[in-house]
């Protein structure tokens, strides 16, 4: 696949922040939360972004929707690079593109009802008024689920599932082809969960939308998305189809993150693999692979070469020394 054919294709992007400290708040280095990732996302399909607290996830998401400048690379939605558009080219491709957060308590204007926070985004755009934008407002309410009753309440009279339906129905007001989820059930019940994943996988079945899913709940990406990526701070360290990487993970992360699921499939093949300690934060002159301070499995080589995110299989990418050669399987 060209990065024309697909619909968003990510390349070596990084975004660093700088590091501050001292009485005078200076600028004493700086950290890349995002760190030369590259990834391709086709028309209707999802991808799956997992990775614990502060590996990126959301920088990433940010980046890609430029609501967050990145430091380098490209971003090219449907072959066309976001950073060189301006203007009108600009906020037509970004309407093209919207966001879904995780906590539907604060995402959304307390102060709003239903109807302006899901008519807000076509008010602004100047895409709809008067009936029609009334019309376009009933039915995207329905299309998530929610009616016509719905429409003059405000946000507090709402559970947390229906706040999220209403978040949905405004990232969609646009329509748009992308959306990126940032973990958009974890603020939910877990019987809420589903239905919320129920209503993205039927919205995307009916609008042949394409997502980028953001969680660190692997059950729920392989619930929902096709490709999975797996982040380590910065760097994606695997990447393959959802039911490969179960069936064969690689990385010994994404190992310690399948053996960290309470029920592991049965059939499960691979070795689980426990790892202590937290996610650091990366220095600019760290050597070698950012997860070596944790991993079990740590070589000499490890500590000075970064790995290179590399095919092991047919389209599965491994970011890991125990691979490089050939010479080791789970
Ligand atoms: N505006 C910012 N300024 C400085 N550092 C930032 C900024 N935004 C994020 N970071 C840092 O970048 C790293 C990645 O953060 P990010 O929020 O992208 O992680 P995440 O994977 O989404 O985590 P979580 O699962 O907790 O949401 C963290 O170390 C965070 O502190
Ligand atoms: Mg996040």
């Amino acid at each position: 696949m060209t990065d024309a054919e697909a619909l968003l294709a990510v390349r070596n992007v990084t975004k660093a922040f700088a590091i501050r400290g001292g009485l005078f708040k200076t600028r004493i280095g700086e950290m890349r939360a995002v760190d030369d990732v590259s990834l391709t996302i086709p028309a209707g399909t999802s991808y799956g972004l997992v990775g614990e607290s502060g590996s990126g996830k959301t920088t990433l998401g940010k980046v890609i929707l430029r609501l967050v400048e990145p430091t380098t690379g490209q971003i090219l939605f449907e072959g066309k690079d976001l950073c060189q558009l301006t203007g009108d080219e600009l906020q037509l491709q970004r309407a093209g593109m919207q966001m879904v957060f995780q906590n539907p308590y604060s995402s959304l204007d307390p102060r709003q009802s239903v109807k302006s926070t899901v008519a807000e985004p076509l008010v602004i755009f100047g895409r709809a008024r008067g009936k029609e934008l009334d019309d376009r407002v009933r039915s995207l309410i329905a299309t998530v689920g929610l009616r016509d009753e719905h429409l003059y309440r405000f946000p507090h009279e709402f559970s947390g599932g229906q706040r999220q339906r209403i978040g949905i129905a405004r990232a969609l007001a646009l329509e748009p082809k992308l959306l990126v989820l940032d973990e958009p059930t974890s603020a939910l019940d877990v019987s809420v969960q589903s239905q919320i994943l129920n209503l993205l996988l039927d919205l995307q079945q009916r609008l042949g939308l394409t997502y980028l899913f953001i969680s660190h709940d692997l059950a729920v990406i392989r619930y929902v998305c096709d490709r999975v990526g797996v982040m380590y701070l910065g760097r994606i360290v695997e990447e393959a189809a959802v039911e490969e990487l179960f069936a064969r993970p690689q990385h010994p992360y994404t190992r310690s993150l399948l053996s960290a699921i309470p029920e592991p499939d049965p059939d499960h093949r691979f070795q689980p693999v426990e790892v202590n300690g937290e996610i650091g934060r990366l220095a600019l002159d760290d050597r070698g692979c950012r997860f070596a301070p944790r991993c079990p499995f740590v070589m000499d080589r490890c500590r000075q070469i970064d790995p290179a995110l590399e095919a092991t299989g047919s389209a599965h990418l491994v970011a890991c020394h125990l691979y490089s050669d050939g010479a080791v399987s789970n």
